[in-house]
This record gives C-alpha cells, sequence and structure tokens, in this order.
C-alpha cells in the first residue's frame, strides 16, 4: 500500500457530495483518527473561505450528527478555499501554492464525471499529481467501453495503485462483516456451497422515489444505479474464494475472479419495472423507459456455485427500506418432519446488520411435528459505528486500496451487465409500495418465491 496522504483537497467543495457526506466524515475522521493535514476544499462558485466555513457548519448540523466543536474548530483550523474554474491551469497554480510541503496529497474529485479529464490534465501538468493519489466515485462509466475509457483517462496522470473509486457499500460495517463472517468461522464453510445451497436472494429494496434526482435517475435506472456497483460487489463477497494471503490485494483479486465467473446477462435473466408515477417526477421524461426496478438471475460458472441460482432484486417505491441477503439451504431428506424450505441464513445489511438461522423446531405438544422459526444470531442496531464515508475517507488516506474497487473488477462486473442495459428486456409497470411487477416472481419460480424482507424493528 501506499504512505499516509499529507493533504487533502477536495473539488466540488461546494456541492452537493461534499455536504452531505464529505464535510461529516472529515469531521469525524479529526474526531477519530486525529486527522492533521491541510484540507483544501476547490470549487468555481465565486465564494471566499468564510462562506465555505459557514457550509461546513450547516452540513455537520444537518448531516454529521451534529457539531463537535472541538472538531469543528480543528477543522477551521485546517480548512483552506481554493477558488477558480476547473478549465484554467492559473488554480492548479494557486493549489500547488496551498500544497506546501505536502509529499503524498489526496485528490477527491467529487465532481461530476464530465469534468475529469480537463481536471485530471491540470493537475498532471501543474506538478499537483506528483506522488498523489486520487478519488473517484460513481458512476465509473455508463457501460462497459466508457468505463475502460473512464480509467484511461484517469491513468494518463495517475497509475491503478494510486486510484481510489469509491462503491460506498464497501464501506458499510455489514457488508465487511460478510467477509468477517464467512472467512473466520469454521461452521459456516462446509455448507457455503452447491451441496447444501439451494439458492441465494439480495434483495435492495427501498421505499422511496427519486427524491429530486430524476434528471440523474433517467441517465442510470437501477441497473447501472446499485445493481454493477453496490449488489455485484455483496455477490462476490458471498461468492468468493477466501483471500489466498493476507496481502492487501488479495480479497480484491478474488472479487475479479467471481465477477468473471459470472456469465454476461440475457435478456431473459432480466426483469424490469417502473414505479407508476416515475414519468411525472420532475426531470423525468413523460415517456420514460427507464427501470427503477430490476430483478435478475445470474449464474456462477465455479466449482463452488455450479447450479445455485443467485437472484439480484433491486427497487424504488418498494414496501420497506432494506438490504437483505437470503441464503437458502437444501432440504434435509426426512420429508415428513421437513416441510418446508425454512433452513436458510438471512443477513441484513441495511439499515442494521443482522444475521438470522431460519431452523424448524419442536411444536410444543403431543405430536412430533416442527414448526418454524429464526434464531436471530447477532442483531447490531445502527448508530455508533463509523459511518461508510468517514472509513472509505481513513483508508484513502492511509493509502490503503482494499476497500476500492479496483479497475478490472469495474470493468468485470460491467461485462456481466453490459448486454442487458437500456431496453433490452420490457418494461413493466408497478404500483408504488408493492414488491414491483409480477414477472419478477416469475423469474424465480422454478426455486421457489421471493423472501420478502420485514421493516425494520
Ligand atoms: C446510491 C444510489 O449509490 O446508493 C442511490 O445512487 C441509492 O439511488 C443509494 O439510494 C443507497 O445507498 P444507502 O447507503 O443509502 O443504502
Amino acid at each position: 500500500s501506499l504512505p499516509p496522504s499529507d493533504a487533502f483537497v477536495f473539488f466540488g467543495a461546494t456541492g452537493d457530495l461534499a455536504f452531505k457526506k464529505v464535510f461529516p466524515a472529515l469531521q469525524a475522521m479529526i474526531r477519530h483518527r486525529h486527522l492533521e493535514c491541510p484540507i483544501i476544499g476547490i470549487a468555481r462558485a465565486g465564494w471566499s473561505l468564510e462562506r465555505l466555513q459557514e457550509r461546513a457548519r450547516a452540513s455537520l448540523v444537518e448531516h454529521g450528527g451534529g457539531l463537535d466543536p472541538a472538531a469543528f474548530e480543528k477543522l477551521l483550523t485546517l480548512l483552506r478555499y481554493v477558488e477558480g474554474d476547473y478549465q484554467e491551469r492559473s488554480t492548479f497554480d494557486r493549489l500547488r501554492e496551498q500544497l506546501g510541503q505536502a509529499a503524498h496529497p489526496l485528490h477527491y474529485l467529487a465532481i461530476p464525471p464530465s469534468m475529469f479529464p480537463t481536471v485530471i490534465e491540470h493537475l498532471g501538468a501543474s506538478g499537483c499529481a506528483k506522488n498523489a493519489r486520487v478519488i473517484v466515485e460513481k458512476p465509473f462509466g455508463r457501460d462497459l467501453a466508457s468505463a475502460v475509457r473512464l480509467s484511461e483517462t484517469i491513468h494518463t496522470v495517475f497509475d491503478e495503485s494510486s486510484v481510489f473509486r469509491i462503491d460506498h457499500y464497501l464501506g458499510k460495517e455489514a457488508v465487511q462483516n460478510l467477509v468477517v463472517f464467512r472467512f473466520a468461522n469454521t461452521f459456516l464453510e462446509p455448507i457455503w456451497n452447491r451441496n447444501y445451497v439451494e439458492s441465494v436472494q439480495i434483495t435492495m429494496a427501498e421505499s422511496f422515489g427519486v427524491q429530486g434526482r430524476g434528471s440523474f435517475y433517467e441517465e442510470a435506472g437501477a441497473i447501472r444505479d446499485v445493481v454493477q456497483n453496490h449488489l455485484m460487489q455483496v455477490v462476490g463477497y458471498l461468492a468468493m474464494e477466501p483471500p489466498a494471503t493476507t496481502y492487501h490485494e488479495s480479497i480484491r483479486d478474488e472479487l475479479v475472479k467471481v465477477f468473471r465467473q459470472i456469465r454476461p446477462l440475457g435478456p431473459d435473466d432480466l426483469v424490469r419495472g417502473q414505479f407508476k408515477g416515475y414519468r411525472n417526477e420532475t426531470g423525468v421524461s413523460p415517456d420514460s423507459e427507464v427501470e427503477t426496478f430490476a430483478a435478475l438471475s445470474l449464474v456462477i460458472d465455479s466449482w463452488r456455485w455450479e447450479g445455485v441460482p443467485f437472484y439480484i432484486r433491486a427497487g424504488k417505491c418498494l414496501p420497506v427500506s432494506t438490504t437483505e441477503v437470503m441464503v437458502r439451504l437444501k432440504r434435509p431428506p426426512l420429508a415428513r418432519l421437513a416441510l418446508g424450505d425454512e433452513n436458510h441464513l438471512r443477513l441484513r445489511l441495511t439499515p442494521e446488520l443482522s444475521i438470522a438461522l431460519g431452523a424448524r423446531v419442536k411444536k410444543p405438544g403431543e405430536a412430533m411435528v416442527g414448526e418454524p422459526t429464526e434464531l436471530t444470531l447477532i442483531h447490531h442496531p445502527s448508530g455508533d459505528e463509523m459511518s461508510d464515508y468517514e472509513r472509505l475517507l481513513g483508508e484513502a488516506m492511509q493509502g490503503d486500496a482494499t476497500l476500492f474497487a479496483r479497475q478490472d473488477a469495474v470493468e468485470a462486473a460491467w461485462a456481466i451487465v453490459d448486454p442487458v442495459l437500456g431496453q433490452a428486456a420490457p418494461l413493466h409497470p408497478y404500483e408504488p409500495g408493492t414488491w414491483g411487477p409480477i414477472e419478477a416472481d416469475q423469474l424465480i419460480a422454478a426455486t421457489g418465491d421471493w423472501a420478502q424482507p420485514k421493516a425494520s424493528p
């Protein structure tokens, strides 16, 4: 891994991402990790340092869990502001001055990808990129070809080992726990394969719509927005082989292997839906064909998973907000006692972490019969754990790229969904507040039904 960074530069300092995620993460990093280096915000908004300080204050009140007076004071002493157009070299010369003695700056591009080429070129030409690293946010392209081009652009100045692509799902406590739970326990490995697992389902349900992001969403749709990245990473952690060593690239190596074993999707592997009312949202075309719901069936051609379907379902305006994994186990042979398919492991990833084992136990009373129950193994109510951005920005400052999407993994994940992007499959309308179009049930019918996650307790 790389040496720790000694300057934190963020482009788009007056923008939405900075407001919602970056300032709160910086306050937390100062509080928990004693962040102590120049923090340089850049924007072309005609702002002053004072105005940026006010913005930071408002961000912490609204999104940072409140202002921590000591940490905020510290943030104010570290914060600098560089004003200027990203097209102009002089902006980057001023940044170079602000960087002072910093030997390993970190540049966080919290700006739309269309601006990356200009900013990256100037970073290189001005000397700001020397021994530096760069953080970029999704979307990493909008299909395989544009993802390849995006990496080519970044690589003109930063080599891959200095590129940190944020997929914020990898920063979630519960997603990291998938790796620990799988590989730190003896009891799981013997059953975690085609011999015992019937099917795996991943549901990412959101009870809200596009929340004013209509024009962004029109360019994306559910597959680009959350399947190619967040949910594919979850599939990767569930399906991968144990990392070979503690070498820091091992986990990322295993992820790529899984992605390459997943067959590219065809139109029959996918059901697309759109909630009724989406077309009336601001920024959405009245005849939009963009999906707000997608259900997919994946085939993993691997020794471990041959014949075990992996299903993904993601949608807006569903009944609850949660991300859950349901691993259904095969039925034991004594059919008289084992009636249903309740043997399962339910892994809840958001909004809180919980793991439950679906089991059948004897029904109290005279008869020798069982009844289904769910044994909760762990349940961590959300709240005090580290936020995903605090963790990810902290790791990038430390120079550890394990939790970031590597170029080969991004491209392998695009290769899976590439054939079905756009209108490859028909679009079915669904009522808001339902589990999407009924066609999604047919997709999974061969192996049962969708497990409906419950609302949070
Ligand atoms: C984002 C998507 O990447 O992830 C959003 O653009 C989605 O559409 C969000 O709502 C979900 O992330 P989280 O952390 O809120 O579950």
